[in-house]
């Protein structure tokens, strides 16, 4: 049997470089730290996260000035954990909500957890580039008209792929409907240290914004700060509701460890936030040119509604998979990346990345392209099919045993799934809890297969636990 502590003595020594999260890279000049000597609890002069007064309130306050919000809270339970929180204070039992389709599993683990039915809001499709692209505001406009009872709107930007949307023409939108705008940006907390990124939620009007801190900045894996708008206590959603809500779903024991990643992050940001990201900006430039004679391999250019800290590498109409090339790149070129998904690769870069980490992933997006062939071949991405919603996903979390049946895949067809389907990663249902298994649906599982993709979530293979009673339904 492997031993978790020495296959991790072991890997930190093996020398493949990340171009994946946590943002910190691993790279000990950024943050060095001893967890072992660290890890306190609520001792004296170490304040408590659940109302916290003194060193951790200076935290919040820091972090509130590095943003311009008006108030943030230092979550240590992930994006997951604050995506909850943020629901919970914007909705009761049984409300109607509007949500992007494209929302990381946490969001649909609300929807389960208080009782929230959800209605979709489609991104739009990138054709050229094989993913999916922004919420328009159009589409919000109309979701708010047909569905006015909404009680909050719900958005992932940047996503998974740095796509993001306009969070300024949404934030308007849901206003004049008299809904909060709450946006999942998780995957954007570097946006507001550099003016190469796109703008923050945080200075568009939304009113809850999410950040994972550890995603794309240099802290700890699993740290997360919440940020109110401006407008948010116009909802009801003041400072003292919102941390209510956040400390009714984090634990008591916050890591000190985690915190002070945190801490030192920002405090490193506030002080010398402008070298490092100017640093970072010019090893983008740098390598975003250096892709420019790519010839059969393609890597998205950097454009305003994009975050280039994503490098999103295409092998479209190649002879690689995506898998295939992230193989290539770890046994290759010692690099491990972000995801892999069909014909895509995404990189993750960060403040902390070294002048060595970008040149080795040039070397590697150079290689790739020099032993690539071009081939003929069909679409091979694979887009979210639309979603027919029969039951809530509590409903379908709460049905009985007796009330569940198994069913093989060829038979699946009207049935209602109480499994989620996700495309593995990035963990985005094609198939949640309560919805009805529509052709569309079929066809993209066997979509998938054909393109040996990853399809996650359901507990038995060949097949899904359905509602019994599917066909009455
Ligand atoms: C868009 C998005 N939101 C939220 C999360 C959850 O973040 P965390 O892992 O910090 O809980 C993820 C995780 O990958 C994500 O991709």
């Amino acid at each position: 049997m492997k031993e978790l502590y020495e296959e991790l003595q072991r890997y930190a020594k093996e020398g493949i470089y990340p171009m994946h999260m946590p943002g910190h890279k691993r790279n000990t000049e950024v943050l060095s730290m001893d967890p072992a000597a660290w890890d306190i609890t609520e001792v004296t002069g170490f304040d408590n996260l659940q109302d916290p007064k003194e060193i951790l309130k200076d935290v919040e306050v820091r972090i509130k000035t590095l943003y311009g919000s008006a108030a943030s809270f230092l979550c240590v339970n992930g994006s997951s954990g604050s995506l909850l929180a943020a629901m919970k204070a914007c909705g009761k039992h049984g409300d109607m909500i509007l949500m992007a389709r494209n929302c990381h599993k946490s969001v649909y683990h609300g929807c389960m957890a208080f009782g929230f039915r959800p209605v979709y809001l489609y991104p739009e499709w990138r054709e050229k580039d094989g993913i999916s692209g922004e919420i328009l505001p159009e589409t919000v406009e109309l979701g708010l008209k047909e569905h006015p009872e909404a009680s909050f709107v719900l958005i992932t930007s940047p996503t998974y792929d740095g796509v993001v949307s306009d969070i300024q023409a949404i934030s308007e939108i849901c206003h004049s409907h008299h809904v909060p705008l709450i946006v999942d940006e998780a995957h954007g907390a570097h946006f507001a240290f550099h003016e190469i990124f796109p703008e923050t939620a945080v200075r568009q009007g939304a009113d809850l914004i999410i950040h994972s801190v550890h995603k794309t900045l240099p802290a700890l894996t699993q740290t997360s700060a919440l940020h109110l708008g401006p407008h948010a206590e116009e909802f009801g959603i003041t400072r003292e509701r919102m941390k209510e809500c956040i400390n009714l779903l984090q634990t008591t024991s916050p890591s000190y460890v985690l915190m002070a990643s945190v801490a030192e992050c920002y405090r490193v940001i506030e002080e010398c936030g402008e070298t490092l990201f100017e640093a970072y900006a010019k090893r983008l430039r740098w390598f975003y040119e250096g892709c420019e004679d790519l010839k059969k391999v393609r890597v998205l250019p950097m454009e305003s509604a994009r975050d280039p800290g994503k490098v999103v590498i295409s092998l479209k109409g190649t002879n690689l998979t995506g898998r295939e090339a992230t193989e290539i790149l770890r046994k290759q070129y010692q690099i491990e990346t972000e995801m892999d998904s069909g014909d895509l690769v995404i990189a993750l870069t960060s403040v902390a990345d070294t002048d060595e980490g970008f040149q080795r992933l040039l070397r590697g997006v150079h290689g790739l392209d020099a032993m690539v062939q071009m081939v003929p071949s069909g679409d091979t991405s694979i887009r979210l099919p639309r979603a027919e919603v029969v039951i809530s996903p509590e409903e379908a979390w709460d049905m009985e045993e007796n009330e569940r049946v198994w069913v093989e895949k060829d038979a699946l067809l009207g049935a209602i799934s109480l499994e989620y389907v996700y495309l593995y990663p990035p963990g985005i249902p094609i198939l949640a809890p309560g919805e009805r298994v529509t052709e569309d649906v079929l066809k993209v599982f066997e979509k998938a297969e054909a393109e040996r993709q990853v399809l996650k979530g359901a507990r038995k293979k060949g097949g899904l636990f359905v509602a019994r009673d599917s066909q009455r339904q």
